[in-house]
């Protein structure tokens, strides 16, 4: 097994490929609708909470918490400080945190206690203390509890808590240093805790907590479950360095303890591993960024959202894994434990257990089977079971993924946060819907079909690519909401922008669950916002729009120009998935003659003469499973004004437009004469634009555009592309370079008389009267030799290192790899010490001595 996981690291490393899908369309923060928040001074709101019977929305920032109006978060209804003392600070200080930055109170509980009560906790300078905050007066109590256990002490650490039927469950760190890692109930009747020791936790980095209630009237009376997800380092595979494995841990609510052993500790706590991989590639995700558990009424359909990155991401892949609940609680309710045995006296290997598994089961719940056998409670649990459940936390199974495969995979993308919201289409059907945040400020809305992945859109949330860090999803349908917050403020984003499409096609090409096109008002409409809905509406989530009739709505623009000069037709399409095509009196355009020239929003048309009068239409065509959508965008007719040779004056284009063309405008560049004149202005308009429209996905863009991509396409690496695409005329060039470096390196040699016979003879003719070197030159000659051939072999021979003849010493055994890939860098380092030393010392120095001989 560690041997696969190795692998791993290796193939990944060849694996740049798989993009994944392109969002259809990318909104610019100006272009929707969205409400921030922000207060001048304030930072880190880290802590979202929302109360939807109150339509509030709580945030907890650095040293501060807000309520806000949960339905335009702009408007701010309570705020109190929970600022740390000067004696706190100063004592933090001396411990030798930062003042300004670590020994605040960064607030990272907050939670509703009761109707009445939030519960809130702040790391406080290192001290960490919890508190309740009355909801009507927004004050704090003042209690100032101890939040050890609860919040952890350093800002920068992991942490997560959800409450229970009134408890505090958590999973932080229990120590100033934070090495001592817990998952604890912070119940006043019964607190329990992890047991401190490596094979419960080791070195967790905790992502997630949530509940998931049983079915109330389940056959076997099973408990409810808390579920906590982390990334730790793995104490089952031997790795050269720390592996880190994604876990998700459990308990169950109605643990009480043991009575002897495991007092006060749980006793049902057990972990699995999470696998997220591609098991054709041997590829695995070892990071696990993010949960969110989708709950259903049936709770056997819940489902396990995570977001996960390879441990070593250096090409920026990201994943999206979805679990089975019933797979979850099948490997902890029947999968094999794992035993650790001592090898070597302190070497210790995890295996599989095989042996006699004690009864009742170790780190079940308490359910009817139980029951039955009178263990009413934890507390009656048998030691025998207690103390396997001790020494056997670790699940041997892992938690496979539906499909075992990611729903997603993204390349160039950090995903952190993700949140899924369930949404009935018009013909009835679910789908689960996916809000994934990004660590450059941005949310991908995502939908998972039978073979694929569809990303509806991009959202760009934070204007200055500030990292998502939470992430909150209301659930009043047609008043729906996604909460975002960051380092620098919050912002709230509706969930669909059904409106931005304009046309029928538009519409239903978007394939979004929640858009409908109603063809009575000619609007693509939330379905959810509307308070019934008619038969006739349009959506197919398979992005079939055939059902769509034309668009009445044809706009078109009259444009007057002189001979000679440039039109610019505007023309734009906000989906990434399309291409543009432009039609010349209803004969598709040939853009490639230098006669025109094809940009991201425009065509331009140069040196305009009587030919080019007419018609010309801009087409979006977008292909969606081999089923082509087109239709018109815009219509320009150009018109031919009579030449005036006598009139100097630079008359303005005329511009005419009709139908319904408010956005887009086209313009006329206009110009007498001056040929260099014409070619030039347009193309610098042009070149600002190109940089403004898409600062995001700027080559995926212009390069991918129109091809759907569904996971997994295997694409050929950019680097050949490039190769192919300029005709062997880089390869030719390198040759050409590394030929005139030889001849260099052969009459250098040759002037300083490391060449034996013709060349010495040729030099020995330059230099007239100088003596004939009489040194023995086998010696050196081989090395001559080698020498002279690397840097050649160095271009054909990619896997091999080039060998000195002689340990010089400044090679070490080490670089000739143990089969590992030489990089280019120990290439061009190795062969810069050829060139500066084309021999090794020994030899130059015995030339020296032939030639102090000689004279
Ligand atoms: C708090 O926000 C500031 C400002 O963006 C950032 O530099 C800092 O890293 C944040 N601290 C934590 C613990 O998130
Ligand atoms: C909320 O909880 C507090 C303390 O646990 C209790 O004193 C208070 O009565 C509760 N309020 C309501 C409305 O239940
Ligand atoms: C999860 O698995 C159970 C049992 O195999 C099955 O009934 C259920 O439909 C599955 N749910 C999902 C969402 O796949
Ligand atoms: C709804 O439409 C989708 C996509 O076209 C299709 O796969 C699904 O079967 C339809 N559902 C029903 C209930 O017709
Ligand atoms: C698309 O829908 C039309 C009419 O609704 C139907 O005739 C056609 O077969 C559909 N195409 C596909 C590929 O499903
Ligand atoms: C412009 O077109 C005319 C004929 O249409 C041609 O004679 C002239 O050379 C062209 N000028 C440029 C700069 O291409």
């Amino acid at each position: 097994m560690a041997l696969i996981l190795y692998e791993a690291v290796i193939l990944f490393l060849g694996m740049a490929t798989a993009f994944g899908p392109v969002p259809r369309i990318t909104w610019e923060p100006r272009e929707v609708h969205l409400v921030h928040f922000q207060e001048p001074e304030v930072f880190n709101y880290s802590t979202l909470l929302l109360n939807e019977d109150k339509d509030v929305l709580y945030v907890g920032a650095r040293e501060v918490i807000f309520a806000l109006n949960s339905l335009d978060i702009s408007e701010k209804k309570h705020e109190v400080f929970w600022k740390v003392t000067e004696q706190q600070k100063t004592r933090c200080a001396e411990k030798g945190k930062s003042k300004q930055t670590e020994c605040l109170n960064y607030v990272r509980v907050l939670q509703q206690q009761n109707d009445s009560l939030l519960y809130v906790c702040g790391t406080n300078a290192f001290q960490p203390v919890c508190d309740h905050l009355k909801v009507t007066s927004f004050e704090l109590t003042g209690r100032n509890e101890d939040g050890k256990g609860r919040c952890p002490f350093d800002p920068a650490q992991s942490y997560t808590s959800v409450m229970v039927d009134g408890d505090l469950y958590s999973g932080t760190s229990y120590n100033f240093l934070g090495s001592e890692p817990i998952i604890s109930r912070n119940s006043p009747q019964n607190p329990l805790r992890t047991e401190y020791a490596i094979p419960w936790l080791n070195e967790p980095h905790f992502v997630f907590s949530d509940v998931v209630r049983a079915d109330p009237d389940n056959a076997n009376e099973d408990d409810d479950k808390v579920y906590f997800f982390f990334t730790e380092v793995s104490v089952e595979y031997e790795f050269l360095s720390k592996l880190m494995i994604p876990r998700i841990a459990r308990v169950c609510k109605g643990d009480q303890g043991g009575h002897r052993t495991l007092q006060k500790k749980w006793t049902s706590y057990l972990k699995a591993r999470l696998l997220c991989s591609i098991p054709d590639k041997n590829l695995f995700f070892n990071i696990v960024n993010d949960i969110f558990i989708l709950k259903t009424p049936d709770s056997k359909d819940s489902v396990i959202y995570g977001i996960f990155t390879p441990q070593l991401n250096n090409v920026g892949l990201s994943a999206v894994c979805a679990y089975n609940i019933s797979t979850v609680e099948d490997v902890f309710a029947k999968g094999k434990y794992m035993q650790s045995t001592t090898v070597e006296q302190s070497h210790t290997k995890w295996l599989r257990y095989n042996g006699e598994i004690p009864r009742p089961r170790p780190g079940a719940c308490i359910n009817k089977e139980a029951r039955a056998e009178n263990f009413k409670t934890t507390l009656n649990l048998p030691d025998k079971t207690l103390q396997f459940a001790k020494d056997h936390p670790l699940m041997d199974d892992s938690v496979t993924p539906i499909g075992d495969r990611p729903r997603l995979i993204k390349r160039d993308v950090k995903y952190t946060q993700i949140v899924v919201d369930q949404v009935r289409a018009l013909n009835g059907t679910l789908y689960d819907v996916m809000f994934i945040s990004t660590d450059r400020g941005a949310v991908h809305k995502a939908i998972s079909y039978k073979n694929g992945m569809h990303i509806i859109e991009e959202t760009q949330l934070f204007p200055n690519f500030d990292p998502i860090q939470t992430l909150l999803l209301s659930s009043k349908k047609g008043q729906q909401y996604l909460y975002a917050g960051s380092n620098v403020g919050v912002v709230q984003s509706p969930v669909a922008f059904c409106d931005k499409h304009r046309t029928c096609v538009d519409c239903v090409l978007a394939r979004d669950p929640y858009c409908a096109w109603n063809p009575h008002l000619s609007l693509c409409v939330d379905i959810f916002k509307e308070s019934e809905t008619q038969q006739d509406w349009i959506q197919n989530i398979g992005g079939n729009a055939s059902s769509c009739t034309d668009d009445v709505r044809e706009r078109s623009l009259q444009h007057t120009f002189k001979h000679g000069s440039t039109a610019e037709l505007k023309c734009s399409q906000k989906s990434n998935l399309a291409q543009v095509v432009w039609k010349f009196k209803d004969d598709v355009l040939k853009v490639e003659s230098p006669k025109y020239r094809l940009l991201e929003k425009a065509l331009l048309i140069f040196n305009l003469s009587d030919g080019d009068s007419g018609v010309y239409q801009c087409l979006s065509e977008e292909k969606v499973k081999n089923q082509k959508f087109s239709q018109v965008l815009i219509k320009h007719v150009l018109e031919l004004k009579k030449v005036h040779p006598h009139t100097p004056s630079p008359a303005q284009p005329t511009t005419r437009t009709e139908g319904n063309g408010e956005e887009l405008k086209a313009s006329v560049v206009t110009t007498q004469g001056s040929a260099v004149y014409t070619s030039t202005t347009p193309v610098v308009t042009i070149a600002t634009s190109r940089i403004v429209t898409n600062p995001i996905f700027p080559n995926i863009m212009s390069t991918v555009a129109g091809i759907e991509r569904s996971e997994l396409v295997p694409e050929v690496p950019e680097k050949t592309l490039f190769l192919k695409s300029n005709d062997n005329s880089l390869l030719m060039s390198l040759f050409l370079f590394f030929f005139v470096l030889f001849l260099c390196l052969v009459a250098y040699n040759c002037y300083k008389g490391y060449l034996p016979d013709q060349c010495l003879k040729f030099r020995s003719a330059m230099s007239l009267g100088k003596k004939k070197p009489k040194a023995d030159f086998s010696d050196c000659e081989q090395s001559v030799k080698e020498t002279l051939v690397e840097p050649g072999s160095l271009m054909t021979q990619s896997g091999e290192h080039p060998k000195p003849a002689h340990d010089t010493g400044y090679e070490t055994e080490a670089d000739y790899g143990n089969g590992h890939v030489q990089h280019d860098e120990e290439h061009s380092q190795s062969y810069k010490e050829v060139k500066d030393k084309p021999f090794d010392v020994k030899c130059e120095l015995k030339f020296a001595d032939s030639d102090a001989e000689g004279d």
